[in-house]
């Protein structure tokens, strides 16, 4: 297939652009690189630096036969507390791309979608594991953005045929081959704490310490990476012409955030120093993901679940890139 890859330039992006080229695909990156790196662009794929508003219809085309068999939208704000404190750039960074990326679609007849969704859709859950038929309340405009994304291409399922999935991610972690989690703000529990095994950074605060766990830090569903792009790769083989099927990825087990901790000490060998701070807002105690419905309708099947291993793969990644930019600089 020849596929459009918004945001492919970022870690998710950037991963599932790998692995769309192992399997024979043609990949097309959008990215405007607000976030995301040039360099992590895999080979093979040919790069536009635009914004996805103003540059995908001109890219897919107005009519005639469509330029591309399928869009992966990856493109997104993605940092819950900056959403808090400037919603303005979630609401339109988000729900206003997508919208023109929809509508480029339309007009160029471009049929399947997958769609970055999150677990952030379902705000405070009432149990765990989370189903896709649990409430959806958001709550941080993150997750409201896109949670509107999602009714937004339900409807366009409905009335333009659109055949769209939207994966809902759990705790994505880990990294495959020369891909991985290299951002310029980096809010995520496993790169903080591997950047303190890395001599980056003193400690980590550990947010929360009464959470109702049995160790008093919140728990989270971590998945590795090369299992998420997997899902896509599946999603987008099995698009259904006018349906809009919503999948959660997780690989079903919870960790607190001392586990992980615990486990970066082991893969590393290093020391981790470590501070009790407060809570932060918005976070949830608990986010654990019910996947039965990817495992029963997608064919998919996590098999990077060990925490170790998640761990281990982000950690050589890191280890490789400060390799990289040292040989870079001599
Ligand atoms: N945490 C710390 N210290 C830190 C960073 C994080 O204790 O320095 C804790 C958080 O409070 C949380 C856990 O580690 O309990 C995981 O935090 P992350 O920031 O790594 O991830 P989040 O769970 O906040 O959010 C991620 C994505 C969201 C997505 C969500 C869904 O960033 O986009 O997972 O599970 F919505």
């Amino acid at each position: 297939m020849k596929l459009l890859v918004t945001g492919g330039a970022g870690y998710v992006g950037s991963v599932c652009s790998t692995v769309l080229l192992e399997r024979g695909h043609e990949v097309v990156v959008i990215d405007d690189l607000s976030t995301g790196n040039a360099d992590a662009v895999p080979l093979g794929a040919e790069f536009i630096e635009g914004d996805v508003a103003d540059v995908a219809a001109e890219v897919l085309g107005t009519s005639g036969t469509p330029r591309f068999d399928g869009v992966l939208h990856f493109a997104a704000q993605s940092l819950v507390g900056e959403s808090v404190q400037y919603p303005e750039k979630y609401w339109r960074g988000n729900v206003v791309t997508t919208l023109e990326l929809l509508e480029a679609m339309r007009h160029s007849g471009t049929q399947k979608l997958v769609f970055s969704s999150t677990a952030a859709t379902y705000g405070e859950p009432e149990h765990s594991p989370i189903t896709e038929a649990d409430p959806t309340r958001p709550t941080n405009p993150y997750g409201a953005t896109k949670l509107a994304i999602d009714h937004a291409i339900t409807s366009y399922s409905v009335a333009h045929s659109l055949a769209a999935t939207s994966l809902r991610y759990f705790n994505v972690a880990g990294a495959y081959k020369s891909a991985g989690e290299n951002r310029v703000v980096e809010t995520h529990l496993i790169p903080l704490v591997l950047q303190v095994a890395l001599g980056q950074r003193e400690k980590i605060s550990i947010f929360g310490t009464d959470w109702p766990t049995p160790d008093g830090t919140a728990i989270r569903d971590y998945i590795h990476v090369l299992d998420l792009a997997e899902a896509h790769v599946l999603a987008l083989e099995s698009s259904i012409e006018g349906r809009h099927r919503i999948y959660n990825l997780g690989s079903g087990a919870g960790f607190s955030v001392r586990e992980v901790i615990s486990a970066c000490a082991r893969v590393t060998g290093l020391p981790i120093a470590v501070e009790d701070a407060p809570r932060r807002a918005g976070d949830p105690a608990v986010l654990v993901a019910s996947s039965d419905r990817a495992i029963a309708e997608l064919g998919w099947r996590p098999e990077h679940t060990d925490l170790d291993e998640i761990v281990a793969d982000a950690w050589t990644y890191l280890q490789e890139l400060g390799d990289r930019s040292h040989a870079a600089r001599r």
